[in-house]
């Protein structure tokens, strides 16, 4: 294994899209971000200074820090943030994972510009389970907006009204050749007649789930969240904030030049959203002179042609799912509404003198700000969180119509689920439709998981469980909760210490759509993680 040393400075660099220049936070002066690449076994120094304006700390996503949640690296979950002018020093070891992975920011909303693509190869000599592409390119989606991210943030989290939606999506952080002012940027891929090239797709967006095609080119799925899965062709994807799909593509059409573009699958009704398309171009060289011809994308509510791609996938894992588990939990997953106290106060922006929140279990998360979760665990301060986070019994309630009322006010609190180190887990993520149906991405920290079964409509733990996939589930660790439906995933809780659940759409996240797991083996977790390294940022 090899050691692979990296500084990252955090901090404001200019840049000029759509024909406006602006200030935005960067690391090195990047954007996207630099592409990491190792291979899995190798280990990672990574020193992260902030020369920004802003508290920020860098999550590594998708990456399982086994004993290590030091250096996981959410804000006020298993650090304190790096405060301007400081720095920190991740330390880790990639140990059996291999694929695309990235790395973003993972503070308020300051992952909208702070990101970048993270590459692990195989262990040397250890081959694909598919031919090796002739090249391959990472593909970085991401929204652009024309306000800075924190206002963005004070705008949903402290007024409770819907988020501002995003001016443009991008591809590696160009828009493309159909917004304006965009053409000369475009991104252009090139490729020889006859080649088969690897896309490593990542939807690093804030708050989108985005359809992706290639203009008259075929797709074959090979893996999602650094986990190989079983060949499937498709014409077009559906990635959620979070996700990872990598691609093989042939470069068998006619020489000339394909869009690839990209745009919003949106399942909140009622809800604002860019509709815009983003595009990048797959260009063969010696080509004769050509305009690119343009892929059709499903509609924006298209969950047919979303739930038909993500459901035909199977897994190839050489680890096989557990057949029975010792815990299994519901975990319902919507927004809710908080009355205000006074309907004219700027801190209430919802609908009819509310503002807007998130839950799981009726839990809309409040980070302490005083301190991590981790830290307070590690140390044994008192009073920054409980353990008391309820489980709902499965089919209390019909999620899809006639919610009681008492749900859609979000309780708050900092709540932890503790599950006992080394049980199987089964939880089922239900999207409660409160407020409006939606698909949750759904990301667990420190774990990956089976994908085991999805439905729509309320789940039914007399019957759905006989239709599982318990035989070659796909594994990631972000997984769409189907609008109005819910998806079941499997893990062994193999990895001592906290670890954030939530949804990966930003906004949501920060209206409290989280808990965290507190993983422990009875001996306390001096005796479970490694100690905290001297430079860990204090609050
Ligand atoms: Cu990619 Cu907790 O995030």
């Amino acid at each position: 294994s090899e050691n692979h040393y990296h500084q990252f400075v955090v901090r404001t660099a200019t840049v000029k899209r759509l024909c406006k220049t602006r200030n935005i936070l960067t690391v090195n002066g990047q954007f996207p971000g630099p592409t990491i690449y190792a291979r899995d076994g190798d280990n990672m120094v990574i020193k992260v200074t902030n020369a920004g304006p802003y508290n920020i700390s860098i999550h590594w996503h998708g990456f399982r820090m086994l004993r290590n949640p030091w250096a996981d690296g959410p804000s006020y979950v298993t650090q304190c943030p790096i405060q301007p002018g400081g720095s920190y020093t991740y330390r880790f070891t990639i140990q059996n994972q291999e694929g695309t992975l990235w790395w973003h920011a993972h503070t308020g909303f300051l992952r909208a510009t702070v990101y970048g693509a993270f590459i692990v190869y195989p262990k040397l000599g250890s081959p694909y389970p598919f031919s090796t592409p002739r090249r391959e390119f990472p593909i970085l989606l991401g929204e652009w907006f024309d306000r800075d991210p924190m206002a963005l943030l004070r705008q949903t989290q402290f007024t409770g009204a819907p988020p501002n939606v995003s001016v443009a999506y991008t591809m590696n952080g160009q828009p493309g050749d159909l917004y304006r002012c965009s053409s000369q940027g475009t991104v252009r891929f090139q490729v020889y007649a006859g080649e088969t090239i690897l896309l490593r797709i990542i939807n690093s967006g804030l708050n989108q789930e985005l359809f992706f095609s290639i203009a008259n080119h075929r797709m074959t799925v090979v893996a999602m969240d650094a986990a190989y899965t079983k060949p499937s062709n498709t014409r077009v994807l559906m990635i959620g904030p979070g996700q990872t799909i990598n691609v093989l593509v042939t470069a068998d059409q006619p020489p000339g030049r394909y869009y690839m573009a990209a745009r919003a699958y949106q399942t909140a009704m009622n809800a604002a959203f860019d509709n815009t398309t983003t595009t990048a171009i797959l260009e063969y060289k010696n080509r004769p002179f050509s305009r690119p011809i343009l892929p059709v994308l499903p509609a924006f509510n298209d969950t047919a042609t979303s739930t038909a791609f993500t459901s035909r996938i199977r897994g190839l894992s050489k680890i096989k799912v557990f057949q029975n588990f010792d815990v299994s939990l519901l975990f319902t997953v919507g927004l809710g509404l908080i009355n205000c106290t006074n309907p004219n106060s700027p801190r209430c922006q919802g609908p009819n003198g509310t503002r807007f929140a998130a839950s799981i279990n009726n839990n809309s998360l409040v980070l302490p700000r005083t301190t991590s979760l981790m830290q307070a665990y590690y140390q044994g301060v008192p009073g920054v969180f409980t353990t008391d986070f309820p489980p709902v019994p499965p089919i209390q309630f019909n999620y899809t119509g006639n919610v009681p009322r008492g749900l859609w006010t979000p309780i708050k609190g900092t709540k932890l689920f503790k599950l006992k180190y080394g049980s199987n887990v089964q939880i089922v993520l239900q999207d409660t439709s409160i407020v409006t149906i939606e698909d949750h991405p759904m990301h667990v920290h420190g774990f990956h998981f089976f994908v085991v079964g999805s439905g729509f409509g309320n789940f039914n733990p007399r019957t759905d469980p006989a239709r599982f996939n318990l035989v070659d589930p796909p594994v990631r660790n972000t997984i769409g909760t189907p609008p109005g439906g819910w998806v079941a995933i499997r893990f062994k809780a193999d990895n001592p210490g906290i670890w954030f659940l939530h949804c990966h759409i930003d906004s949501h996240l920060n209206w409290g759509l989280a808990t965290a797991l507190l993983v422990e083996n009875g001996v306390g977790p001096s005796q479970s993680v490694i100690p905290p390294p001297p430079d860990l940022p204090q609050c």
